[in-house]
């Protein structure tokens, strides 16, 4: 699929004021400065779209963006940025996951993860957290650009081996880079193939 048309819709705190739509919706993810906004602008063509920046906890709204007036791409804010206090922390965690619970035109969620870093605690137990709710979920592991594909191949088969030492199933896993471009065909393919599928059953 190629995004031929991307807009901003609305940026809010609350699952409530979300878009009154049917339309499914594919929603991002991850520790705050993984790469969520960069990867949506990259996905797009746009890289004004989704607003990025070197500082941690940019992103602090449920941004609502119109893909080919078909689906919506939902960029979320970071989770676990420790600058923000133990209270912001707070209200970023109860406002994903208000949205994730709660939004039922949700149909998968990209965790985005730092393909340089192991497995951390944190991204652990919020996929931990996914599976006990039954949230579809896609790994997509950013930044490969800041490595070789020898180093790349390597950490995305530790970080494999890692999952599955608590893990029976590994979930679909994609590599990217804003910078390059790769991981774009294919996380692209992966919603068009799901949201074909929803149109075929409904
Ligand atoms: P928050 O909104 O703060 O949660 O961050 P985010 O996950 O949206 O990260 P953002 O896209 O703003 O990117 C954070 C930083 O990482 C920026 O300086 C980006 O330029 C950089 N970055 C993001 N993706 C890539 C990538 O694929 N390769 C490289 N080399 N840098 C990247
Ligand atoms: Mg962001």
């Amino acid at each position: 699929m190629e995004i031929k048309h991307a807009e901003f819709v609305i940026s809010n705190t609350d699952v409530k004021k979300c878009p009154e739509s049917n339309l499914p919706e594919y929603a991002f993810i991850g520790r705050s400065n993984v790469g969520k906004s960069s990867l949506i602008n990259m996905l797009t063509n746009n890289n004004k779209l989704a607003m990025t920046s070197q500082m941690p906890g940019k992103t602090q709204l449920i941004n609502h963006f119109l893909i080919n007036n078909d689906w919506h791409l939902v960029d979320l804010p970071g989770y676990g940025f420790a600058r923000r206090g133990k209270d912001g922390r707070e209200e970023i965690k109860r406002i994903i996951e208000d949205y994730i619970l709660e939004r039922e035109q949700l149909i998968n969620l990209y965790v985005l993860v730092d393909s340089r870093h192991t497995p951390q605690k944190i991204d652990h137990e919020f996929m931990d957290w996914l599976g006990e709710n039954n949230v579809p979920f896609t790994i997509i592991m950013t930044k490969a650009d800041k490595m070789s594909r020898l180093q790349l191949s390597k950490k995305v088969e530790a970080y494999k081996n890692a999952l599955l030492e608590t893990w029976e199933e590994l979930p679909t896993i994609f590599v990217s880079s804003s910078t390059n471009r790769m991981g774009k065909e294919e996380i692209l393919d992966h919603i068009e193939k799901i949201t074909l599928s929803l149109k075929e059953n409904s």
